[in-house]
């Protein structure tokens, strides 16, 4: 394989990259953004990567979740404590369930490029460049939104690091204290079908640290605040690029505007771009896998993106869609087992479960994304493999974006308060009610 440098993926094909008028000027933002200080640390980078080694081997869980896309708009305090806090609740539950500590891993801080099925969007007589996410150029559907401009890499940076620091702040300040669950309640708590169930596991797991508390002699203080870390689709390669550097007394490079990177399904070429930058840097990684990738693809990724093997490297986060996972996922988990390699398995039930209405809404039904899980567990027990997390496009607000749930919203729900401009997310309660689903099925395997 030809020397990797932080630069090298420009001798590739890159996919999904947008197309800007000035080549020059999206260059001079780039060498800008070199300049400024990471988002991130290597020592976060290499603690999240032994985590994940351990979630691997069956010893924690992963639950990765957060927006389709961030938004500039929504960098406001309230979007973030909501989505922290839901979180939160998700991992309590996860907990209880599983008997085993969570990971908790957002997307958010830097989740602002998306790839397009599309390059053009057409809407009566007019054709324009599609939206890519706010990094990228704005949703409004005029030429002067659309076109991609090389300042929003620098807005996108900022707001990543706004974000973090809030979170930061939050979570050291007390915010995610295991003794005070009731921080993060959401005001709709209290009128949910579900706020029984949840306070009953909240209390559950305050009993048990102070149980734990009275025998060990301590105050479990050091112990009792949670970590998160932040992950995005890898997408935007100059951006990436920018903030990949070398840091004392490490080898490697390292990608500094993220903890835990992912290459989406659309990006996963061998021979692109995108695998090419994957390949040379050290932080823990993931691969969106899914129908109509064949077995040997997969293999040739591992060979090329996880060569040695390293533990908590690699994960592979698969969303086949309820219709096909029980036809895909055992002949993948097969393969990788066959290749000798480690990975973590991770199911993301959102992306292969997106249908159109009659209306013309992108949304997702409950029930599919349920019974995508509900198989993606029992086909992994079958083959003596581990679920080892989960991937999960939700929000902290009260959207009406996916169909059914606890209070089965139907088509006509969906204009209520339909607010994403890419794909539908679960909103607080339909969130909670999956991680009340996963734990329930993790209780009983
Ligand atoms: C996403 O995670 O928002 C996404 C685009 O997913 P995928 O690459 O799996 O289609
Ligand atoms: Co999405």
């Amino acid at each position: 394989m030809s020397p990797w440098s932080p630069a090298s993926w420009r001798d590739k094909p890159a996919a999904q990259q947008a197309a800007y008028a000035s080549p020059a000027d999206l260059e001079r933002v780039v060498a800008q953004l070199a300049l400024l200080p990471p988002l991130v640390t290597s020592w976060e980078i290499e603690t999240l990567k032994s985590q994940l080694a351990e979630a691997a081997q069956g010893r924690r869980f992963l639950l990765q979740g957060g927006d389709c896309a961030e938004s500039f708009a929504e960098c406001s305090a309230d979007a973030i404590t909501n989505k922290l806090k839901i979180l939160l609740q998700m991992s309590l539950v996860l907990v209880q369930g599983s008997g085993k500590p969570v990971i908790r891993v957002g997307r958010f801080a830097g989740q602002y490029a998306k790839p397009r099925t599309d390059e053009f969007e057409t809407r009566g007589s007019v054709r324009l460049p599609s939206y890519r996410g706010d990094l990228v150029n704005r949703p409004g559907f005029t030429q002067a939104e659309r076109e991609p401009d090389p300042r929003l890499l620098l807005r996108a940076y900022e707001r990543s690091a706004l974000t973090l620091n809030f979170i930061r702040a939050l979570v050291r300040g007390g915010f995610a204290d295991l003794h005070h669950p009731e921080n993060w309640d959401l005001d709709f708590t209290a009128h949910s079908p579900l706020a029984e169930e949840y306070r009953g596991i909240a209390r559950r797991v305050e009993g048990s640290l102070q149980f734990m508390e009275n025998i060990l002699d301590v105050h479990a203080s050091q112990i009792a605040w949670v970590d998160f870390f932040t992950s995005h689709e890898g997408l935007h390669l100059s951006y990436e690029q920018a903030q990949t550097r070398q840091v004392p007394r490490r080898e490697g490079w390292y990608n500094l505007a993220t903890h835990f990177p992912w290459i989406g399904m659309r990006t996963a070429n061998p021979e692109g771009a995108h695998v090419e930058y994957f390949r040379g840097i050290a932080n823990p990684i993931a691969v969106k896998v899914g129908a109509g990738m064949p077995p040997a693809q997969v293999l040739r990724l591992l060979d090329i993106l996880h060569p040695s093997d390293e533990p908590g490297r690699m994960t592979l986060i698969h969303r086949f869609g309820n219709q096909r996972i029980a036809e895909c996922l055992p002949p993948m988990i097969e393969a990788v087992r066959a290749s000798g390699k480690t990975v973590l398995w991770c199911c993301d039930p959102m992306h292969g479960n997106t249908r159109t209405t009659p209306g013309g809404v992108k949304t997702r039904h409950f029930d599919d994304i349920r019974g995508e899980l509900e198989q993606a567990f029992a086909i992994h027990q079958q083959h003596r493999s581990y679920l080892g997390g989960v991937h999960i496009e939700l929000t902290g607000e009260d959207v009406t974006e996916c169909l059914g749930g606890a209070r089965n919203l139907v088509d006509a729900d969906l204009a209520r308060d339909y607010r994403s401009e890419v794909d539908p997310r679960l909103n607080y309660e339909q969130a909670l009610e999956m991680a009340m689903l996963i734990a329930r099925i993790m209780g009983r395997t």
